[in-house]
């Protein structure tokens, strides 16, 4: 039988060349031998409501759909659609405990970001609604990307903890499948990831982005003052230029071997000018048909009333169970 694999995306900003590379490329890879659940993840965009009201769920449905996502094949939904996320949300958050939360990474990273200011609980609790969503839908594998393997990790042990509990399997435990081997950093910052809820547009490379604004980012990005200047990878001394390595690498689906050949004795301006060419090529093929697409409203909403009947089946039969071990009734 197909495995099912689960992942999701949150519509709180447009899609980045960073999240292409880094997780939809695996997306369309893989929803061809295995049941894909594909979720965008308005819910988890709600930790942002005090601060942004945008939500961009319709772009990401048009993008995902230029990109080759077939939505006959996978299940593609919205994750506020399904009421289930929240109900097993809740059941998880009465068997988590504060100090786990208080420890992931990513809750430290955003409570510093935010100087200790308004610290809403969802920033808390995210960890939480994401098990949901992965365990409601026996995943057995989930596509992610580095920054959120502690996240997983953490399904896996309420997994573990629910199993214990009630003495038995209720959750599959899910494996994660890293994305992709290195992030894209940011343009002005290559020690940090990028992100599509960057304030700094500068720093990223938006899919729906033109190519006079690629061609601007990509001569201002950080490379370095080596003398005579080398286009090799080494991220430990050559952040900007290994990022841009591996952006080229992967748009052009050439190794970073046989790159750093290719750019022997070039200058890091000759270098940049390939890749913006690459990057505003493959840009054009995309936004072409994401125009197409986008301005077909009705079709999309439609695409996730599927996906929505698809999905509610499925979770809605988990929780009878989820409430039968319970002894609910
Ligand atoms: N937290 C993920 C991100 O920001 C998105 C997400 C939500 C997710 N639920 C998920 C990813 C479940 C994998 C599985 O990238």
């Amino acid at each position: 039988m197909k495995k099912n694999i689960f992942s999701a995306i949150q519509p709180n900003g447009p899609i980045t060349i960073g999240h292409y590379i880094g997780v939809l490329k695996k997306w369309l890879v893989l929803q061809e031998k295995y049941n894909c659940f594909y979720c965008i993840a308005d819910l988890h965009s709600y930790t942002d409501i005090l601060s942004e009201k945008k939500f961009y769920i319709l772009d990401i449905l048009s993008i995902l759909l230029s990109l080759g996502i077939n939505y006959r094949k996978c299940i593609v939904f919205l994750q506020s659609h399904i009421n289930e996320h929240i109900k097993l949300y809740w059941l998880l958050n009465c068997c988590s405990y504060i100090g786990e939360l208080k420890r992931m990474t990513q809750f430290k990273q955003k409570v510093k970001e935010k100087n200790h200011k308004i610290i809403n609980c969802g920033l808390l609790n995210y960890p939480i609604l994401m098990a949901a969503d992965i365990l409601l839908y026996d995943s057995h594998y989930v596509i992610i990307g580095k920054d959120q393997i502690q996240h997983l990790e953490f399904t896996k042990i309420i997994a573990q903890r629910m199993n214990k509990l009630f003495n038995n399997k209720i959750f599959n435990l899910p494996k994660y499948i890293l994305s992709s081997c290195s992030k894209i950093m940011s343009l002005l910052n290559p020690s940090k990831k990028m992100s599509k809820s960057d304030i700094n547009k500068n720093n990223v490379i938006y899919l729906l982005d033109t190519p006079d604004l690629v061609s601007s980012k990509v001569k201002n990005c950080i490379t370095d003052n080596d003398f005579p200047p080398r286009i090799v990878f080494d991220v430990i001394n050559k952040p900007g230029i290994s990022n841009l390595l591996n952006i080229l690498s992967n748009i052009s689906n050439i190794s970073i071997y046989e790159l750093e050949n290719k750019f022997i004795g070039y200058s890091y301006k000759e270098f940049k000018k390939i890749i913006t060419n690459k990057i505003n090529s493959f840009l054009f093929l995309l936004q072409k048909k994401y125009f197409f697409f986008r301005k077909k409203e009705k079709f999309l909403k439609n695409i996730l009333l599927v996906g929505k009947f698809k999905a509610k089946q499925i979770a809605q039969q988990k929780m009878f169970w989820i409430k039968k071990w319970l002894n609910y009734f």
